[in-house]
């Protein structure tokens, strides 16, 4: 058994600044880090757009409460005000210390952070590094883990997390290169595991990104709050899915149909390509239902739409995009400074996730919390998206609620003691669960079954939403389930078994999209990224309210809690 003060699961944005804040303010606390690849490739490596704050650089009048209302407003009024009203005084403090940690933000010509527009934001506040901003950011943060001892370990495989009687006490973790089964005991658990995009067959996200953390967490009889809400990203390269930035369309790229309309005249006006992005994918699935979509050679008719950058010039996309261009002439062979991008929208962002307070604690319930068990970033829910998140928001969350929760886990531990834990149990447990994963004499190759899952998801529960639909999605996830006890692996050894690994989060993705598809039938109407046929109209009288999930292979408890209102009333959303 090894013990630490504190262990960090996840190694990216928010995991690595608490655990940063962590050995800030407690150097003597033995912190450690796990992460299923190495840290400087997790998955907010990836981030492109930016990190959202006002800073009033660009725009003076830019305040953190114009901040605040842009959120909740975003959030289509399901975000709690008092953690976002933390997110957004804090911002500007967080993106000067990462400067002062040597982040490289793109400038403006008198030397101050650059800011762009983005969708949903009413002021220009979306710090960036051109469109690598979370590599700018990551890299930084792990350079600085590094330099201050948190031990790190790359490339373990965190497979349960060990809860006894309302307590975390540690996790069980499998060392990838050659399977070797540790039992981690620590004062402090957090869990910083992203999201789980891969739940989808197409998406944005890394092929890392397969809500372990959630469903590990599920699986240890926790709720899981609001993930009915999945944010599809308008803008996904087509066909491959990948993320082309909001921040094109910041810089002032245009989305048209086949008839060369910019079409997000008829949803948002005032907003244009710059609607929060709940809306701008909708529009989008419209345009394409209509015939009113375009293949990649420009007939119409297709399966997605342009996005036309060639009005802002090499010049523009290579200095501010050049990311973006690289894809697509690199992915799909679009020159786009002189063609327009095919897209369509991409699963992106999980809303949702594992229920936390402001200091980062999980709750075990509406009202109780679980002692020395923490969460952040995109795998918590603490609730500053609500429904539907604004571009360059997440970043920020990442960054405020990361040293939140680490200055927190800092206080936490020092009157705890190491939990007693019966390692032998947990060893023999997770060796007899991997070993009849290996030696099950199956009938599934593991890739069509997950290929089968995805699909369902994407077809069951996606932009657009129904009852029936739904519950079509809920039993053909069953049988499928039933064909997950019958896959046969062909590597039964120890040495970098990554289809065993695969195996693992097949089993997290399956967790997870049973009980988005559990909480989306139950919510009867239509709020942010959640967009119901059958019911088209949000409905606060039954609905201003949090979903908390319960799941078990029996089936999947759904029960609810206030949502938070200090600042904001709910309105009318209307752009
Ligand atoms: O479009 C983007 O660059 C994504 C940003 C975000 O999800 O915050």
């Amino acid at each position: 058994m090894i013990d630490h003060d504190v262990i960090i699961v996840g190694g990216g944005l928010a995991g690595s600044r608490a655990a940063l804040e962590i050995v800030r303010t407690a150097p003597s606390l033995r912190v450690a880090l796990v992460a299923k690849t190495h840290p400087i490739r997790s998955h907010s490596v990836a981030a492109q757009g930016g990190i959202a704050a006002a800073l009033q650089n660009v725009d003076p009048n830019d305040s953190w409460k114009a901040h605040a209302f842009d959120t909740v407003k975003g959030s289509d009024y399901l975000a709690d005000q008092d953690a976002v009203e933390i997110l957004t005084k804090e911002a500007p403090n967080v993106v000067i210390d990462l400067e002062h940690m040597g982040v490289l933000f793109s400038r403006l010509a008198d030397g101050r952070i650059a800011q762009r527009a983005f969708g949903g934001h009413s002021h220009n506040r979306t710090c960036y590094a051109a469109d690598k901003t979370g590599h700018a950011i990551l890299h930084e943060l792990v350079c600085n883990l590094l330099a201050k001892g948190v031990t790190i370990y790359d490339e373990w495989y965190v497979n349960r997390l060990i809860l006894e009687e309302g307590e975390a006490k540690g996790v069980v973790m499998h060392r990838i290169r050659d399977g070797q089964l540790e039992i981690v005991r620590a004062k402090a658990v957090m869990f910083a595991t992203g999201g789980y995009g891969r739940v989808y067959n197409t998406t944005s996200n890394d092929y890392a990104s397969t809500g372990d953390g959630l469903s590990m967490t599920a699986l240890a009889g926790l709720p899981l709050e609001d993930m009915e809400f999945v944010q599809f990203h308008p803008t996904g390269l087509y066909p491959v899915g990948v993320l082309i930035s909001e921040a094109v369309r910041g810089e002032g790229a245009y989305l048209i149909n086949s008839e060369g309309r910019r079409f997000m005249e008829d949803y948002a006006p005032s907003r244009m390509e710059l609607a929060p992005r709940d809306i701008t994918s909708r529009a989008i699935t419209r345009e394409i239902r209509a015939g009113r979509g375009v293949h990649p050679d420009g007939s119409a008719g297709g399966p997605c739409v342009f996005l036309d950058l060639r009005h802002m010039g090499q010049e523009k996309i290579m200095s501010r995009v050049p990311f973006c261009w690289e894809e697509a002439h690199r992915l799909v062979g679009v020159d786009a400074v002189h063609q327009p991008m095919p897209v369509r929208p991409t699963v992106h962002y999980s809303m949702g996730g594992i229920p936390v307070n402001t200091d980062g604690r999980v709750y075990s319930s509406a009202t109780d919390l679980t002692e020395g068990f923490f969460a952040a970033g995109e795998a918590a829910c603490v609730s500053v998206h609500g429904a539907n998140r604004l571009g360059s928001n997440s970043l920020l969350e990442c960054v405020v609620y990361g040293r939140r929760v680490g200055a927190a886990i800092a206080r936490y531990v020092q009157n705890r003691k190491l939990p007693e834990i019966n390692a032998a149990r947990y060893f023999k447990e997770t060796t007899d669960q991997f070993q009849a994963l290996l030696d099950q004499p199956g009938e599934y190759r593991l890739a069509e079954v997950r290929q089968a899952y995805q699909d369902c998801m994407t077809e069951h529960c996606g932009v657009f939403r129904t009852e029936a639909v739904m519950q079509e999605g809920l039993a053909k996830l069953k049988q499928i389930q039933q064909q997950y006890h019958q896959i046969r692996l062909d590597d039964r050894g120890k040495v970098w078994n990554t289809e065993l690994i695969e195996a693992l989060e097949l089993r997290s993705l399956m967790v997870v999209g049973e009980v988005i598809l559990a909480s989306a039938i139950n919510r009867q109407e239509s709020r942010g990224a959640h967009s119901r046929e059958d019911f088209p109209q949000r409905d606060d009288a039954n609905f201003l309210k949090h979903t908390l999930a319960y799941y078990s292979p029996a089936g999947i408890d759904l029960q609810y809690k206030p949502v938070t209102i200090t600042l904001f009333e709910p309105q009318e959303r209307k752009y």
